[in-house]
């Protein structure tokens, strides 16, 4: 953490019921699994930031109308540069493109934070540092009620990085 800076970013966090169901994939994830506790779905990722930051984040948080969604996590995907396995949908909700360009937008115009210009790819990070020639999976289906969208801080600790929801908007 730089000075007395916050790694911030925006989530959708999973509930009780569907962190439980990515905590028992019926699949038998490689090496470098990330902790159930730790999964979750980034909207947007900003990176260290102030406290005067944070608050303007938290207020164009508050003024998104985001629009509650119904997410399908029906793949499980692959990519080799950053060895990165992860749990996504096939079809993307517009509701979701929609909230990640209103957060993305208010954002920029109001605290001045920009978050990376790659195309958005939803996904979850079910393992990291994953062998290229790891099995391909496939899944039952997990289904995700979008209800409300979160600012998490991403901590590193003795024992690793850690997510915290920080604050959590409903969606209408
Ligand atoms: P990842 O799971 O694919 O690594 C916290 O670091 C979350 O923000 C992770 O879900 C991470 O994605 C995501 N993220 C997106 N862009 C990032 C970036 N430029 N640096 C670090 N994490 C980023």
């Amino acid at each position: 953490m730089a000075g007395n800076k916050q790694r911030l970013f925006f989530a959708l966090w999973p509930d009780a019921a569907l962190r439980e169901g990515l905590a028992h994939l019926p699949v038998s994830i490689p090496k470098g699994k990330v902790e159930s506790d730790n999964m979750h779905l980034t909207l947007v990722f900003i990176g260290a930031v102030d406290a005067t930051t944070r608050a303007c984040m938290e207020q164009a948080a508050a003024t998104t109308r985001g629009k509650n969604f119904t997410l399908t996590l029906d793949h499980i995907g692959y990519w080799p540069k950053p060895r990165v396995l992860w749990l996504g949908p096939t079809l993307i909700p517009q509701p979701l493109l929609s909230l990640v360009d209103d957060l993305k937008t208010a954002l920029a115009k109001n605290c001045g934070v920009t978050a990376e210009s790659r195309p958005y790819r939803p996904h979850v990070t079910l393992s990291r540092k994953v062998h290229p020639d790891a099995p391909a999976l496939e899944i039952e289906p997990l289904t995700w009620h979008a209800k409300s969208f979160s600012l998490v801080e991403s901590r590193s600790e003795a024992s690793g990085v850690k997510y915290l929801p920080l604050k959590t908007w409903d969606l209408e």
